[in-house]
């Protein structure tokens, strides 16, 4: 993970996030759209309660767009208001401000019943570690916002980004851990790069990602990979059916060792690094239920 994370580091960086939200209007979170729900952290739930939410599916561009718009209507029933992105090329993100100025009316007619002037509505990017909030506020902020690293519980002097003519942006965004709760949602965040490389084991990771791709991308997996003799999956794959695609994979790739065996570690990375960089298409690894 890219965090060491100590029981004292989350109870401070918990306490600094709730001090930043009683500053803002509206909540914005960031998610990753290839794994919506494993890149989400119930402590947003915890302690934005009452603030209007914005759910953003970010990353958009690489990840499955049907899958996406399930994910978007998913989260739309729920009351979240949805916004898909693309924080890298800016698509999606010229909505923001006027969605955070619909979301504020309310209380902007309360304080201004009560004789206050109305003033720019505040908004706070929260997500976990690699979802691209850095990488939206810049876009939002149309420069670049010096990048705090994923170091929460580091306390900075905060400034507003004004963004547009009704909003202003907290520069430093609230920076979540990922949840841990079953193996598959630390598999899934290690596939997309969320936890650090050094502490994956990418055969593991590869051996995940594979199923999934097996079961929902299989053609995208063949061609990519030249497996004409790639059979369909029906139900779940077994882990030997797994290794014997591990092998092809392998050996179309050259990633051998003396003797003519197969090398596990670098056909593990080779798959992982082509997920990431899209090499097989626009994936995404969990569906809405
Ligand atoms: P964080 O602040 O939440 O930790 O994330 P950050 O903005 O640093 O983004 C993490 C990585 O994700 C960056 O890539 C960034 O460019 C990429 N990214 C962010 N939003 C999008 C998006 O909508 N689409 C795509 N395709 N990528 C996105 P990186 O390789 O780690 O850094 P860099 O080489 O881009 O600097």
């Amino acid at each position: 993970m890219s965090i060491q994370w100590y029981p004292g580091h989350m109870a401070k960086a918990k306490r600094q996030m709730i001090e930043k939200i009683k500053l803002i209007d509206v909540v914005i979170e960031l998610v990753d759209a290839r794994i919506p729900e494993s890149s989400r952290n119930p402590l947003v739930d915890e302690i934005s309660s009452g603030k209007p939410r914005i759910l953003i599916l970010n990353k958009v561009d690489m990840a499955d767009d049907r899958v996406t718009t399930s994910w978007a209507e998913k989260y739309e029933d729920q009351g979240y208001s949805v916004l898909k992105v693309n924080a890298q090329t800016g698509a999606g993100t010229k909505s923001i401000p006027d969605l955070v100025h619909r979301l504020t009316a309310d209380k902007r007619a309360k304080l201004e019943n009560k004789g206050f002037n109305s003033r720019s509505d505040r908004a706070l990017i929260l997500g976990i570690p690699n979802v691209g909030k850095s990488t939206l506020i810049n876009r939002l902020a149309n420069k670049k916002i010096a990048k705090i690293g994923n170091r929460p519980g580091i306390t900075t002097a905060q400034q507003w980004i004004k963004v547009g003519k009704t909003m202003e942006l907290l520069d430093t965004p609230g920076i979540l851990w990922p949840k841990f709760e079953d193996q598959s949602v630390g598999l899934k965040l290690a596939a997309t790069g969320a936890i650090k490389d050094d502490l994956l084991d990418f055969q593991d990771v590869s051996v995940f990602l594979l199923k999934c791709l097996l079961i929902h991308y299989p053609h995208e997996l063949r061609k990519r990979y030249d497996l004409h003799d790639l059979p369909l999956f029906e139900v779940e794959p077994t882990v030997d059916d797994i290794v014997t695609v591990i092998d092809d994979i392998g050996k179309r790739r050259g990633c051998m060792m003396s003797g003519g065996y197969i090398d596990y570690d670098r056909t593990a990375e080779l798959i992982i690094r082509e997920f990431r960089g899209e090499k097989l298409g626009k994936i995404t690894l969990e569906r809405p239920e």
